[in-house]
């Protein structure tokens, strides 16, 4: 069986070692991977990034589908060519893909939908933002309306650095035109998890939870990044808050996208805050896999992915069942010196273990330079560990992340530590039953 998956990162190469795992024989296609799914069993990597020769390329290979992990592809429509040429694809529409692409749009959406998220404006003329940061107190959160890499949100308490922020987007173009339009945003308090499902159009499969960690040092300081590293499950979500985010947030959304004409099918991701008092907002949706949230996640589904996918694309869902590790799991990203502002690429890796049953070392920006694995990107390893609990995880994670080198090499130490100093560290995705919504 041949399967595409479309990607570069840390999450593509979780992705294709699990479809390729859950699949055998098989021969999994990664475009364009990196050196870790160059150099893993059933993998191959692809040099195509063009929507339309990866169309051709599945239809010349029969590839059985195509799962996308970025949501640049989804922004380019790559789903919508697929299917026009009767290719099976996991992944939304570009219609539906506005949920990530714009956020102004998946604001209007919620509105609509009355999905509870913070309260905002929108913004394309700098001075009537100004006015607005100007007649408010803080915190402020600034955030461009279109993709950014991770760098689209600004989250500061003084007016100063809110107005700084308005004229890098509106005024001096930093974000080119995804800073175009500016949303300004009511601060939501509480604790961050996110919530990823798999949808079919209309019916959902909830997937274990998961919390990133999003700001690149320690205690969460500094600026935001695309992911330090994650874990699964987050206690945070307890059985109630699951059952909330279900009837609040992710029903609505999926009924939503249906009466709206653009059913979707493919990954959601709901950022949630919960708040002290147990209730859920979105802070976003993410139209795809979390970077590194699906590292811990995929580390420990116990089901066959490559079934799951195509009942989804079947719109079978309602038939699936999923199972998870008891075990917790806990992604530990290593970055590259200068990451995330101007990340060096070029600099020699050494000491990646082999993968054993509970780690297993995931790529994101790294290349083959001759024999040598060098890094190529910001986010360069995730180091992914499953142990009896989260304190055995990490454990298991940082010990294998002393043995990985390379020069200006960054990581967080505090992976985990939320779940670690909570109550209830031993909360069991399995005993929360299968959730499935048909609607
Ligand atoms: P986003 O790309 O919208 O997920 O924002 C990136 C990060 O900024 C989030 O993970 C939060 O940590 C923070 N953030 C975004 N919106 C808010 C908000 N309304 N209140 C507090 N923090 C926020
Ligand atoms: N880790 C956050 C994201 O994938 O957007």
């Amino acid at each position: 069986m041949k399967l595409l998956v479309i990607g570069a990162g840390g999450r593509e190469h979780a992705l294709a070692w699990r479809l390729s795992r859950d699949s055998c024989p098989s021969k999994v296609f990664v475009a364009s991977g990196n050196a870790g799914t160059a150099a893993d069993p059933g993998l191959v990597n692809l040099p195509l990034a063009n929507p339309n020769a990866l169309a051709n390329f599945a239809e010349r290979e029969k590839v059985r589908f195509t799962v996308v992990g970025p949501e640049s592809f989804l922004a380019d429509g790559i789903v919508d060519i697929f299917r026009a040429r009767g290719q099976r694809i996991f992944g939304p529409t570009r219609d539906a893909a506005r949920l990530e692409t714009s956020k102004d749009f998946a604001k209007r959406f919620m509105l609509r939908h009355n999905i509870p998220t913070a309260f905002s404006e929108t913004f394309t003329d700098a001075m009537l933002a100004h006015d607005y940061v100007d007649a408010k107190p803080g915190p402020f959160v600034i955030k461009a309306d279109g993709l950014a890499s991770g760098k689209g949100v600004v989250v500061t308490s003084t007016h100063n650095a809110a107005h700084c922020a308005i004229d890098d987007m509106l005024i001096r173009g930093k974000l080119g035109a995804a800073g175009s339009r500016v949303l300004i945003e009511d601060f939501l308090e509480g604790e961050e998890a996110s919530f990823i499902v798999m949808v079919d159009g209309k019916n959902i499969l909830p997937l274990a939870s998961s919390q990133d960690h999003k700001r690149i040092f320690d205690g969460d300081r500094g600026p935001n990044t695309g992911g330090m590293g994650a874990y699964s499950p987050a206690p945070v979500v307890t059985p109630e808050v699951h059952g909330k985010v279900m009837r609040e947030i992710i029903c609505p959304a999926i009924r939503g996208l249906v009466a709206e004409g653009m059913p979707y099918v493919g990954f959601l991701y709901a950022g949630l805050m919960i708040g002290d008092d147990g209730s859920v907002r979105t802070v976003e949706f993410n139209c795809r896999m979390g970077d590194p949230e699906a590292q811990p996640i995929l580390m420990r589904l116990k089901s066959n992915l490559p079934t799951l996918i195509e009942l989804a694309l079947e719109g079978k869902l309602d038939q699936a069942d999923v199972e998870w590790d008891h075990r917790t799991a806990l992604g530990v990203v290593i970055a590259a010196s200068g990451y995330p502002e101007t990340p060096r690429k070029g600099d020699v890796i050494t000491g990646i273990p082999e993968e054993t049953e509970e780690v297993k070392v995931f790529h994101a920006g790294t290349t083959m330079r001759g024999d040598e694995t060098v890094t190529s990107g910001g986010r360069v390893l995730c180091v992914t560990a499953l142990g009896e609990n989260i304190h055995h995880a990490r454990e298991n994670a940082y010990a294998t992340v002393d043995k990985i080198r390379f020069d200006g090499m960054q990581f967080r130490k505090d992976i985990g530590n939320r779940a670690a100093n909570s109550n209830d560290p031993s909360i069991d995705e399995s005993e929360k039953g299968v959730l499935k919504r048909p609607l």
